[in-house]
């Protein structure tokens, strides 16, 4: 899958966007090392700090379907605006490994793709006793 059809999926996700108080729909598009696409899209809320980016309801899709690893994510917040993931997003991807391609435009809407490493400098990893499941 290339990254312009992973950001077409995001593209799809981004129209199910629930964000009544923003008018700030984002969609995600995260590729599975199995070849499956997980779609996510922000869901906001009437108290705003409840809210929840389009990211991160697509890991957590995923990570419910069972999947673990995962080669990259696409990001769409539509023409005319960049779409970055914010830094707790960044962290929360981190979680299942810093070698994930992100995919997003900048905000002159230049294709941008970079390691997840890059965007989240000294990540914060915490060693589960026991090891990781
Ligand atoms: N948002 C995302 O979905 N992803 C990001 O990386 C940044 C922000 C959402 C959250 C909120 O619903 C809206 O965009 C405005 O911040």
């Amino acid at each position: 899958m290339t990254p312009r059809e992973l950001l077409r999926a995001a593209e799809r996700a981004r129209r199910a966007s629930y964000a009544p108080y923003s008018r700030f729909a984002v969609g995600a598009a995260l590729l599975s090392s199995s070849g499956r696409v997980y779609l996510g899209c922000n869901v906001e809320n009437a108290s705003f700090g409840l809210s929840i980016c389009a990211e991160r309801s697509a890991i957590f899709q995923a990570i419910s379907a069972g999947e673990r690893e995962f080669t990259a994510i696409a990001v769409t917040a539509g023409t005319g605006q960049g779409a970055p993931p914010c830094g707790a997003c960044r962290q929360v991807l981190a979680e299942f490994g810093l070698d994930l391609w992100v995919h997003y435009r900048d905000m002159r809407g230049r294709l941008v793709r970079r390691r997840l490493r890059a965007l989240l400098a000294d990540a914060f990893h915490l060693k589960p006793p026991g090891g990781r499941r």
